[in-house]
């Protein structure tokens, strides 16, 4: 009888379960790399050529359109390591692959670490790069090479306003659909790196200083 039971109870949880399942194998597909990002160069999508090396705010344009995520440094508030600088991946966009806006958004959550940082501190640095696609290891480029493109943005993270949100979230979820899905109870909002800093490595010599109104004024993308 209890064998039966069992069976019984087996069959209708994996009944249940199998929906779940279904899901749990179809999610990590969707969500990995999500659509028109990431997965540059996966034959429906073509990584664009590299602007001109020279135009240092154009290629800036481009790696932010490029890059998906990013590591944002803030200043930790943790114990142990207060004050200490603290660096996590963020999933970011600035908009449909090849027609961004330049500026990065992200969609955060109080209960993030660099959300309880950037309250204390909203100064921040983030950090993409070209080896966030197949472009470095396509060329042989090492990831710290300037010939693997990568910028370093300073300013402040701040919380975009009610007139921007349709933008932040509509370059978001275009590129990170899975976010759609995220658990409410989190508490989610859109934000943006105000940019006051930009450094660019595209090439040997040392970092390129490009400005913010340069960065923002170069289109052709
Ligand atoms: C963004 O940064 C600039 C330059 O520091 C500053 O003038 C501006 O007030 C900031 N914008 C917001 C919304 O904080
Ligand atoms: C903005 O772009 C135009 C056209 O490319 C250029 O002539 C102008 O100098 C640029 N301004 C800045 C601030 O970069």
């Amino acid at each position: 009888m209890a064998g039966c039971a069992c069976g019984f109870v087996r069959a209708v949880l994996a009944f249940l379960l199998a929906p779940a399942l279904v899901t749990l194998l179809v999610a990590p597909a969707r969500g990995r790399g999500g659509r028109g990002h990431g997965d540059w160069d996966a034959a429906e999508l073509l990584l664009p050529p590299l602007p001109p090396r020279e135009n240092a705010a154009l290629v800036a344009r481009f790696v932010t359109n490029v890059c998906d995520w990013g590591a944002l440094a803030t200043i930790s508030t943790q114990e142990g390591v207060r004050g200490r600088p603290f660096a996590d991946v963020l999933s970011l966009s600035d908009g449909p692959p090849g027609k961004g806006s330049g500026v990065p958004y992200f969609y955060l959550s109080p209960l993030q670490q660099s959300v309880g940082n950037l309250q204390e501190n909203p100064y921040a640095t983030l950090t993409m790069s070209l080896a966030e696609t197949n472009f470095c290891r396509k060329y042989g480029f090492d990831p710290q090479s300037p010939l693997c493109a990568h910028i370093i943005l300073s300013g402040t993270v701040i919380k975009v306003s009610e007139t921007e949100m349709d933008v932040a979230k509509n370059s978001l979820f275009i590129r990170h659909p899975e976010m759609k899905t995220w658990p409410s109870s989190h508490n989610w909002f859109f934000a943006k790196l105000n940019i006051t800093n930009i450094w660019v490595l595209d090439y040997f010599g040392g970092p390129k200083i490009v400005t913010p109104a340069e960065y923002y004024n170069a289109t052709s993308q």
